[in-house]
């Protein structure tokens, strides 16, 4: 069988602790499949090139057979000349004590000026993924800084948090995380951000249950276990970020690096039948999110397309969240502009 055409991949912050642990797994086939050649683009600034280097160097050295070359550099029109998916990663990171406010005014700015540069120089179709914080403004900048590339091909990542919430539930509900499926991150990759557990099942023995209904099949344990679904297990997932800056001192990196491979792979090869996944992408008033935010949704994925899962039930106490959380990112959006102006 004649083997595929390489993918070019840009990863931008490639020589930060994110950009370390991804350009191995996409090299490895972990984005876009066992059987899909890349060539890596990677990005960074000028300070940061003999690391770059660096990277460049081991990824020779690990001999990856479906990585067919490598582009490493700094400056920004080699980095996006071509490529057909953008993941950006390059920012600066928030420390501990700070919110994500804190780092806007720094990432914004970059996030204009990569705009035309992915706009004049990438593949026609290129598909986006930002994962600098704040990740949704900075989507939004990225978008509005490049009116050419279509808003379908401009997202930010909010799987983290899909894959924090499958995690948490898998621990408290003590079953396999691969069995539990379509918890919902809605809004902002931030401490607003609401995650949803209404509409998730759990396989199991006797089918696909939902969540709620497996918790409540045990009466001793339905109180303990309703109360941390509805409370602690929002406020964990919501301040999961921090909790990592807090011991590790860094932010979180595999796992980011890990979901952004899981939020290309889904959007460029598809979800599985019957599961959608949390995708920020830019609101066309679904759900009655205001239009022109980038706003985490449920999707799901098919021919390369994300399509917000429509007609989901939202109780009150659900609406008030995504309201909080799309009245954050409307301030944020503020914010932003005040900053490049
Ligand atoms: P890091 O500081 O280790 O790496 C960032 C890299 O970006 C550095 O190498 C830096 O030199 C580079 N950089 C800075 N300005 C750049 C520019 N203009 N062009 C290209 N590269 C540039 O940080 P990290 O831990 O890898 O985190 C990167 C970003 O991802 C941060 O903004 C962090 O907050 C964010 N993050 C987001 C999520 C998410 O789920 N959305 C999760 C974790 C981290
Ligand atoms: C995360 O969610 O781990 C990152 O966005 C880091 C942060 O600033 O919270």
């Amino acid at each position: 069988m004649a083997s595929k055409e390489p993918i070019r991949v840009l990863v931008t912050g490639a020589a930060g602790q994110i950009g370390y642990a991804l350009v191995p797994m996409i090299a490895r086939g972990v984005m876009l499949g066992a059987d899909q050649p890349v060539i890596l683009h990677m990005l960074d600034i000028p300070p940061a090139a003999e690391a770059l280097n660096g990277v460049k160097m081991e990824l020779v050295d690990a001999a990856f057979p479906l990585l067919k070359g490598v582009v490493a550099t700094t400056d920004v029109v080699e980095g996006c000349t071509g490529v057909n998916v953008a993941v950006m990663v390059g920012g600066f990171p928030r420390k501990e004590g700070m919110e994500r406010k804190d780092v806007m005014s720094k990432n914004v700015s970059i996030y204009k000026a990569q705009a035309s540069a992915l706009e004049k120089h990438a593949a026609a179709n290129c598909k986006v993924l930002v994962v600098a914080n704040p990740a949704n403004t900075n989507a939004l900048i990225l978008k509005e800084f490049a009116p050419s590339i279509p808003e379908k091909n401009i997202s930010c990542l909010t799987r983290l948090d899909h894959n924090r919430a499958l995690g948490q539930i898998s621990e408290r509900l003590n079953v396999q995380v691969s069995d539990v499926k379509n918890v919902i991150i809605w809004g902002n990759h931030s401490s607003t951000q609401y995650p949803d557990v209404n509409h998730a099942t759990v396989k199991t023995p006797a089918g696909e249950k939902p969540v709620r209904e497996l918790v409540a099949d045990d009466a001793c344990l339905m109180i303990v276990l309703l109360y941390r679904l509805n409370g602690e297990f929002i406020s964990t997932v919501q301040q999961r970020g921090a909790a990592i800056i807090k011991a590790r001192k860094l932010s979180s990196a595999l796992s980011a690096a890990s979901s952004a491979c899981d939020h290309i792979r889904d959007w460029v090869l598809g979800t599985p039948e019957g599961t959608f996944v949390s995708m920020g992408v830019y609101s066309d008033g679904s759900y009655n999110v205001p239009a022109g935010l980038i706003y985490s949704f449920p999707v799901t994925c098919k021919n390369g397309e994300w399509t917000i899962v429509q007609g989901l039930a939202i109780d009150e106490y659900s609406r008030k969240k995504l309201d909080l959380t799309a009245d954050e990112l409307s301030e944020e959006k503020a914010l932003a502009y005040s900053c490049l102006s």
